[in-house]
Parts: C-alpha cells; sequence; structure tokens
C-alpha cells in the first residue's frame, strides 16, 4: 500500500473509534462517548501506589530482574525460556531493537491519545495481552489478575485455552475484552474444539484465535533442566523448589492448584493433575490445516484470528477464506530457534494483506517503543506474552496493571516525541528496519499442499 492508501486507512480507522458511541461496559446504553472515557482515564493522575510502582519498576525489564528472584526456579524458567539455546527469544528483541523511527517536530503540544479499534471495537491503546497456556505454573491466579488488569484498562485479553479459569469465567471478569485461544482438538471430528467455540460464542468472547504453528512439540531446555517433565508431573523436585518461593507458594494457596478448566467438562471428574495432562496429550495435538480452519470459520459468527503466521502466502490464503485477522508471531521464539523474528516479517505480510484484515504482532515487546515500532512496520496492535508474566512473577496481582501503565505511557511519549497525534499516524513515520524480509526473500517453490 503506498503512503496515500495508508492515510485513509488509517484515518477511517481513527473515524471508526470515535464515531462509535460504545460505552466502557460495552452495552452502548450510558452517555458517555467510550473515548472520552478512555481519555479521561488516561489523564487520570496515577495514584500514589501506582507511581511508587513506575518508579520502581519503570521498564519491563525490571519486573524480569525481580520475578527472577521472587519466582521458583521452574516458574521462571517456564516463563522465561525459549526453544534451543534461547536465540529465538534474543532474535526477536534484537530485531525490534534495530527498527529506527524518524521523528517530525513542531506538531504535537498534547500527549496524544492511545486509543484504537481492532475488529470493530474500541479499545484504550494498540497493545494486548497474548494468549498463556498453564500461566498457573508461572503464577498461581494469573489468568485472573491478567483478566482483571485487562478488563480495568481497556486492552484485549486473550484467554488460552490450557488456562486455570474457563472461558464462561473469564468472560464475566472481562466482560468486554476478552478473546479466546484454541489449539487443536481434533479427535471425534473436533467435538472438543467445536463445543468450545460455542460456548466462546455464548459467553461473548469477542475474537477466536486458533493457533497454527504448533504442528509439533517442541523442546525448551531451560524448562526441561529445571525438572519440568512431559508429560507432566508433581514431582517432588518441584515441591521442594516451589516451597523456596513462600511469595508463588502463597498465591497458590489463595488460589488453588492450577487446573485446565475449559476442558473439565470433557474429563473425567476431579482427574488429578497427572491425569489431566495426559488427557491433553491424546486429545490435543498438531496445527489446524486450512480445511479445519474453514470448519471453525463456518462455526464462529464472531472476528476469527490465525495465531503464528509468518508468510506472506499464508497470509494471503487465510484472508482469502474469510479470516479477519492476523497474529504475525514466532510463538515468542518458543518453538524453535531457527525462526525469523516476526518484526522482520511484518511489512511483507502487510503488503500482502493490505487493509483486508487486522494484524496483530507480538513476540518480543518489552516496551512502548517496540508497540510502535511494531505499528510502524504494519501492525494493528502489538501483544505480549512474557513480560506480563514476568509482571506478574515480580508484583502479583499488581503487576499487570502496572505494566499497562508502563507501555501505556511509553508508547505516548513515543507518539510525542515522533510527533504523532494518534496511533493511526506511527503508521506514516519514516522508518528504517533493516531486517525485514521483501518479498524476494520469499521466493522458493513450497512443498506440495502449499
Ligand atoms: C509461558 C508461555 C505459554 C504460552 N502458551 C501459549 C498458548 O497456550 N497458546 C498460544 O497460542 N501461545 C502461547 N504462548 C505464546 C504467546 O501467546 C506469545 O505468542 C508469545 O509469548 C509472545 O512473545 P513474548 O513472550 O516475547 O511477548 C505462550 C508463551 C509463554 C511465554
Amino acid at each position: 500500500m503506498n503512503a496515500a492508501g495508508l492515510s485513509l486507512w488509517a484515518r477511517a480507522r481513527a473515524i471508526g473509534c470515535r464515531r462509535r458511541n460504545e460505552s466502557l461496559t460495552g452495552t452502548g446504553q450510558e452517555t458517555e462517548p467510550m473515548e472520552d472515557a478512555m481519555r479521561r482515564a488516561a489523564r487520570a493522575p496515577l495514584n500514589a501506589s501506582a507511581l511508587e510502582l513506575m518508579r520502581r519498576f519503570p521498564t519491563a525489564f525490571d519486573l524480569r530482574a525481580r520475578a527472577s528472584r521472587r519466582m521458583p526456579r521452574f516458574a521462571f524458567e517456564y516463563m522465561d525460556g525459549g526453544a534451543g539455546a534461547d536465540g529465538g527469544v534474543k532474535r526477536n528483541w534484537e530485531a525490534l531493537d534495530a527498527v529506527e523511527l524518524a521523528p517530525r517536530y513542531g506538531r504535537v503540544v498534547a500527549p496524544p491519545p492511545s486509543d484504537c479499534v481492532l475488529f470493530g471495537r474500541c479499545f484504550s491503546a494498540p497493545l494486548g495481552v497474548s494468549p498463556i497456556g498453564g500461566p498457573g505454573t508461572a503464577f498461581p491466579g494469573a489468568e485472573i489478575y491478567l483478566a482483571r488488569a485487562a478488563q480495568a484498562a481497556r486492552v484485549p485479553y486473550t484467554l488460552g485455552v490450557l488456562s486455570g479459569v474457563d472461558v464462561e469465567r473469564a468472560a464475566e471478569l472481562a466482560p468486554d475484552v476478552l478473546w479466546f485461544q484454541l489449539y487443536r482438538f481434533a479427535n471425534d471430528g473436533h467435538r472438543i474444539g467445536l463445543d468450545l467455540t460455542r460456548r466462546a460464542q455464548a459467553a461473548g468472547v469477542h475474537a477466536l484465535v486458533l493457533t497454527i504453528d504448533t504442528p509439533i512439540r517442541t523442546i525448551r531446555p531451560r524448562e526441561v533442566k529445571a525438572g519440568i517433565v512431559n508429560p507432566f508431573k508433581l514431582t517432588m523436585r518441584l515441591r521442594l523448589d516451589a516451597a523456596r518461593s513462600p511469595w508463588w507458594v502463597a498465591s497458590l494457596l489463595k488460589n488453588g492448584i492450577p487446573r485446565f478448566a475449559s476442558l473439565a467438562p470433557y474429563m473425567k471428574p476431579s482427574a488429578s493433575l497427572e491425569e489431566a495432562a495426559a488427557f491433553i496429550r491424546r486429545e490435543q495435538g498438531g496445527a489446524f490445516t486450512w480445511d479445519e480452519i474453514a470448519k471453525y470459520r463456518d462455526t464462529w459468527k464472531g472476528p476469527l484470528v490465525l495465531k503464528g503466521v509468518l508468510h506472506p502466502a499464508d497470509a494471503e490464503r487465510a484472508v482469502a477464506m474469510g479470516v479477519d485477522g492476523l497474529f504475525v508471531t514466532n510463538h515468542g521464539g518458543r518453538q524453535i530457534d531457527a525462526l525469523p523474528a516476526s518484526i522482520d516479517t511484518l511489512p511483507a505480510i502487510r503488503a500482502a494483506v493490505g487493509s483486508r484484515a487486522t494484524l496483530i504482532f507480538d513476540s518480543g515487546v518489552r516496551s512502548g517503543v517496540d508497540v510502535a515500532r511494531a505499528i510502524a512496520c504494519g501492525a494493528d496492535a502489538a501483544f505480549a506474552g512474557k513480560s506480563f508474566l514476568w509482571s506478574l512473577g515480580a508484583l502479583g496481582a499488581a503487576g499487570p496493571a502496572h505494566l499497562i501503565n508502563v507501555y501505556k505511557d511509553d508508547l505516548r511519549a513515543v507518539m510525542g516525541q515522533t510527533g504523532c497525534q494518534s496511533v493511526e499516524e506511527l503508521r506514516l513515520l519514516a522508518r528504517r528496519h533493516p531486517g525485514a524480509w521483501t518479498a524476494a526473500d520469499y521466493e522458493v517453490p513450497l512443498a506440495s499442499g502449499a
């Protein structure tokens, strides 16, 4: 898309948000337009404890450092580790760091608003929480704290199917911002997968996210070395490790042993943790095929999103079959080391789909600057996984709300610094992106079935 096309697209989206007279509860009945309420909330001064957190933990890496000291080793290694030697994790960070944005001065006088529209719904910022399986392993009660913080800040929260609260409960906690992620449960004609889809629809989930980038199970050596075994077993080593972290144990006592709550109706009642893990191994696996995606497209009536797209041809194919959005992600570097940094694939994917799809970027986001970089490179929003877990490990229930504040403040600072008066204008910034994949890089005959 050329600059004029981008500008029109950006303006149409901005107007979409401003015209929509949605309320903060999403009912459309209240008198205060949602955009005004979000602006007011954004301008409201932080209270004393929020300010104190800003002073002590001004960046995501400050949270990471504290989490590494406070968590049981297995929990930190689970949330922080990548595939192989963490090469994919590092590549994501380095590729983001390499993206430069050229500012335009002499324009903005007030801190710009950060609101945006995703799939027809207004959010307070173009950032969100990526799906996380087994987040209770990282921090017991994680889903509850993440859902509450996202709802309060009005940013999307993607509940992973392998979570400790079920989709119905999550919809109570985050009624306006809930997205739901599914892995492939293909047995008996996708009995479980399609039933979960219907339950998500009935619960009022906004967008359904199908993860397509886990065709096989891969190994994360840091987890293995920390004693996490597959199939999962609550070994004596893990128990002793947990006992060394009173902080983590307190949250466990408060929230209970994490279960796979959305899947409970399909398991035998009172299945132990080990039995639940065995059930998942039996029932879940592989990545959705295009035919299967078509089936979910027919069943799911709202925005459908594919998570794990790194190739423009896959992006085009998805859009052609009616998929509304794509997560451009390499799973945070957790699958294999050799995948490209997802930021490097984003411009080519945007060029391929134009304005026909909403693009969510994730993998490597650690700051509002990274969010701005992703938008400048073609994303509609940037989500994060690991850093939200660091926030929980460092600050417990208060962590996610604090991290959202950090990201939002940082994003608005970048917008002000670069002369952007809206999120849409970030797309129009001049940028240098040395690692970007070009169309020519993708020119290799695909294997059969492409
Ligand atoms: C502990 C952990 C568990 C994850 N579980 C899932 C999952 O169940 N489903 C999924 O689609 N992605 C999962 N992801 C990947 C995230 O959704 C996201 O793509 C990734 O974390 C983004 O990169 P970042 O961690 O650098 O922000 C997980 C990530 C982490 C860190």
